[in-house]
């Protein structure tokens, strides 16, 4: 573990203050923990991991008016500026360019293994306790309703379909999170994710019960 990363995150910190959309410091610190955690098992080059860990939602195009690869640009800019070599920045800004979900049918891209551990980390906090609470904030920042059952969930096949469809935060469960524990990458996380994923699905079924009031 090096204590590189948490400078790095110390310094992106108030762009991240009063954030209330489910990408808040916290997750990054959550995100750079569940990384190392994979890490230890799974192998790969720590200090990219972690940095590209701290540095994965610099600018997502979920926040930033739906540019692609801004992020990587942004990373650049940042670890220019701190000094750090051209190869690590390389494969930092590679990383946070290909990790981010575009939709339940797009194509994945090839990654490596540092690509693959950051994008686990990244999709398991989106799972579980806190990916539930994550999908409400997110659906409130976003001004969606939480429930329509009129409204059905939609496997989007292209990323521009699923950045503009009309949804709720009950259907981000069946047009992503459930969808998650297939798309990780390495079998540390697929271990991780079975409880997670089991606990959305009791609570889908309890929501829905209580919506139906049976
Ligand atoms: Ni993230």
């Amino acid at each position: 573990m090096s204590t590189i990363a948490e400078g790095l995150l110390e310094k992106i910190a108030d762009q991240f203050a009063g954030d209330s959309s489910g990408h808040d410091l916290p997750h990054i610190q959550r995100v750079l923990n569940l990384a190392r955690q994979i890490q230890e098992v799974e192998g790969g080059d720590l200090l990219v991991i972690e940095i590209a860990a701290v540095l994965h939602d610099i600018s997502d195009h979920k926040f930033n008016g739906g540019l692609l690869n801004e992020g990587g640009r942004v990373a650049r800019q940042l670890l220019v500026s701190e000094g750090f070599e051209m190869e690590i920045i390389d494969r930092v800004c590679s990383i946070i360019d290909k990790v981010s979900f575009k939709g339940a049918n797009t194509e994945t891209e090839e990654l490596d293994l540092e690509a693959m551990i950051v994008q686990d980390a990244d999709r398991l906090d989106a799972l579980g306790a806190i990916g539930i609470a994550r999908t409400f904030a997110y659906g409130g920042f976003k001004g969606q309703p939480m429930y329509d059952p009129d409204i059905q969930p939609v496997l989007h096949q292209d990323f521009k379909s699923y950045a503009k469809g009309k949804t709720t935060s009950i259907n981000h469960f069946y047009e992503k999170l459930l969808l998650l524990k297939d798309r990780l990458n390495t079998e540390t996380a697929k271990r991780i994710a079975e409880e997670r994923h089991n606990f959305m699905v009791a609570f889908l079924e309890q929501f829905k019960k209580e919506w139906e009031n049976k």
